[in-house]
């Protein structure tokens, strides 16, 4: 077990690539946090899932976008487990328009829970683990769209853009508290964010071509990578991303 009695809390992890980290580090033996906003049934499940695998977890509704709601989480978190060693600041949205279309409400939206929503979790669980000491992982779900556009996603790249810097400014600043912080990129992953995939064939061919290991990513192929970032294995890593893609971010389009 490589979380053996570490506390974590992982954001939106009721569904999707949030729900397969904490299903996965309860596998390996940490006490996790399911963090929801809207799905407490699935929330639940998860809950039941960790438990019925051996691992402990509690659920816990926040919106990431809110401070009152992030002092909440860990508030919650530290009082069922004692401390926090592990923070996965995975929940995100994503509300595709042309630019020329998009209204200010929904930039604001997106920046609101993405990025602004990421800053307060990361500065919350970090005050808890200076105070309590002995280090700890900050984990943030970026997205390949750190790096490479995706047009009709400006809010979302920009956002995705946002948490690069503040992933490696603050992986400079708590590194003297033994805390590091770094980010995972996924690409295409089969996840209900991009459930529209599914029902259009056309896309998702052209998307499949894009990928050069020539299939979509499953959530448990990012919660490995997360698996590995928050054990003992990469504790001299910090302040880098890194892609789970299938190659997405390398295919020139070239022949
Ligand atoms: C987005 C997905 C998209 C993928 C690859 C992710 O960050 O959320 O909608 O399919 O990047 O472009």
């Amino acid at each position: 077990m490589q979380l053996k009695d570490k506390v974590a809390i992982v954001t939106g992890s009721s569904l999707g690539i949030g729900k397969a980290i904490a299903k996965a580090f309860g596998r390996e033996g940490a006490k996790v946090t399911v963090d929801y906003r809207s799905h407490p049934n699935e929330a639940k499940e998860a809950v039941e899932e960790i438990e019925k695998s051996g691992g402990r977890a509690i659920a816990v509704q926040a919106d990431v976008s809110k401070p009152e709601d992030i002092k909440k989480l860990v508030g919650k978190t530290v009082e069922e487990f004692g401390r926090l060693d592990i923070m996965v600041n995975n929940a995100g949205i994503e509300e595709k328009k042309p630019f020329l279309e998009t209204p200010l409400e929904t930039w604001e939206k997106v920046i609101a829970v993405n990025l602004t929503g990421v800053w307060l979790c990361c500065q919350e669980a970090a005050k808890q683990m200076v105070s309590q000491g002995g280090g700890g992982r900050i984990i943030n779900v970026s997205s390949i769209h750190e790096e490479i556009t995706m047009p009709t996603n400006a809010p979302y790249c920009a956002a995705k853009g946002g948490l690069k810097m503040l992933m490696r400014t603050i992986a400079v600043e708590l590194a003297p508290y033994g805390i590091t912080v770094n980010n995972i990129g996924p690409g295409a992953i089969e996840t209900p964010i991009n459930q529209n995939l599914k029902e259009n064939p056309d896309q998702m061919k052209q998307l499949l071509e894009e990928i050069p290991l020539g299939r979509i990513g499953q959530p448990e192929d990012v919660a490995s990578v997360a698996v590995f970032l928050a054990s003992d294995a990469a504790s001299y890593v910090t302040g880098s991303t890194y892609f789970v893609d299938g190659g997405m971010m390398r295919q020139s389009g070239s022949l």
